[in-house]
């Protein structure tokens, strides 16, 4: 089955071409993001009016060596995300449903992050074993969520942030370190090239003991705001970037091994823009192992916001939308 899968809720416009749900064909991305870095954030009119312009050449890159007529359904993300962008994404999705003939189908966002996980390609062809029951961690720059998996298509959400999301702390340190926008990258990057130790700086780990799945981030960026009198020059810059890594990366890791504990699962999976991040990835792997989960990470370029994962979410999930009832859009959601 050939899914085509349409990604348009933030900066991102994304579309693929994924077979049975996990072999991708085609994986067409742009981005606006150069043109928001001035900003120091998105900037959702700008966003919406390049993803305008660049919808169908993403979409007409991404099937340009399969002919429609083998297409057996359309995929697009209908939320959470913004609306104008959303928009875009959901109306072109309607429309070659239409003039295609083939089922829509919708898919939650959040939902994509985690079959991101099922994905393969060239790089990562292996055969991929995720077993239920299992904890999904959803890091990305709007959301901070886990979910537990009993099998495809059957969500409990545990718990989330209750402030800033994980990417969008990381995007807000990033800020006030000066490393342009988005910090996600720039502070793994400074981090993880860097062989100095942090002697330096102390952030907190909020909530890292409370009896909840809840997050809050709000309080490490605030603390890293407090401190930046003390960031005097770049290796004081890469001892905070350490600290920060390491203060987000603790949380999530007791609180996805509490639930993962707690509801006997598994395997875990991590997605969302900030499962790229180098540390967390190779933290939470290390404890995992340690007590005996599978543990699973997308690709770093498939953690991040694209086409291929709400085709395979789609696939494992196929609930198709009646090109009749378009206008009320019940897809996917938890
Ligand atoms: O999932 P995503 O592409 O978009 C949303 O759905 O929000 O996530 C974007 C977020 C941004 O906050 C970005 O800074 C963060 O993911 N991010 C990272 C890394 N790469 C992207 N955060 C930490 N380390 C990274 N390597
Ligand atoms: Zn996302």
């Amino acid at each position: 089955m050939l899914i085509l899968g349409i990604e348009s809720t933030c900066d991102e416009t994304g579309a693929s071409i994924v077979k049975n749900g996990n072999s991708i064909i085609s994986n067409i991305i742009s981005s606006s993001v150069n043109k928001h870095k001035k900003f120091g954030g998105i900037v959702p009119e700008v966003a919406a009016r390049e993803q305008l312009k660049i919808i169908i050449p993403v979409i007409s890159e991404a099937i340009a060596h399969i002919p429609h007529a083998k297409i057996d359904a359309i995929a697009v993300s209908f939320g959470p995300g913004l609306q104008g962008s959303l928009l875009i994404g959901v109306e072109t999705s309607k429309i070659l449903s239409l003039v295609w003939n083939k089922p829509l189908i919708g898919v939650n966002h959040l939902i994509g992050h985690i079959y991101a996980n099922w994905l393969t390609n060239k790089s990562r062809n292996k055969k991929i074993s995720i077993n239920f029951p299992l904890i999904a961690l959803i890091v990305s720059g709007g959301h901070t969520d886990l979910v537990l998996m009993q099998d495809h298509g059957k969500y409990k959400w545990l718990g989330g942030t209750l402030d800033d999301a994980a990417g969008e702390a990381f995007d807000k340190a990033g800020r006030v370190l000066d490393l342009g926008y988005p910090g996600g990258p720039q502070i793994d990057k400074l981090a993880s090239t860097s062989t100095i130790n942090n002697d330096k700086f102390i952030l907190p780990r909020p909530m890292i003991k409370s009896n909840n799945y809840n997050f809050s981030f709000s309080g490490i960026k605030t603390s890293v705001i407090n401190q930046t009198n003390n960031i005097k020059n770049n290796q004081d810059k890469i001892k905070m970037a350490i600290e920060f890594q390491q203060a987000v990366t603790e949380v999530l890791i007791i609180k996805t091994l509490k639930a993962a504990k707690k509801y006997q699962v598994k395997s875990i999976l991590v997605g969302g823009g900030v499962a790229a991040n180098s540390y967390l990835r190779s933290e939470m792997k290390k404890e995992s192992y340690k007590n005996s989960y599978k543990i699973f990470f997308p690709e770093k370029n498939l953690a991040v916001d694209n086409g291929a994962m709400i085709a395979a979410a789609a696939y494992y999930n196929f609930k198709p939308i009646k090109i009749i009832n378009l206008q009320t859009f019940p897809g996917l959601a938890f």
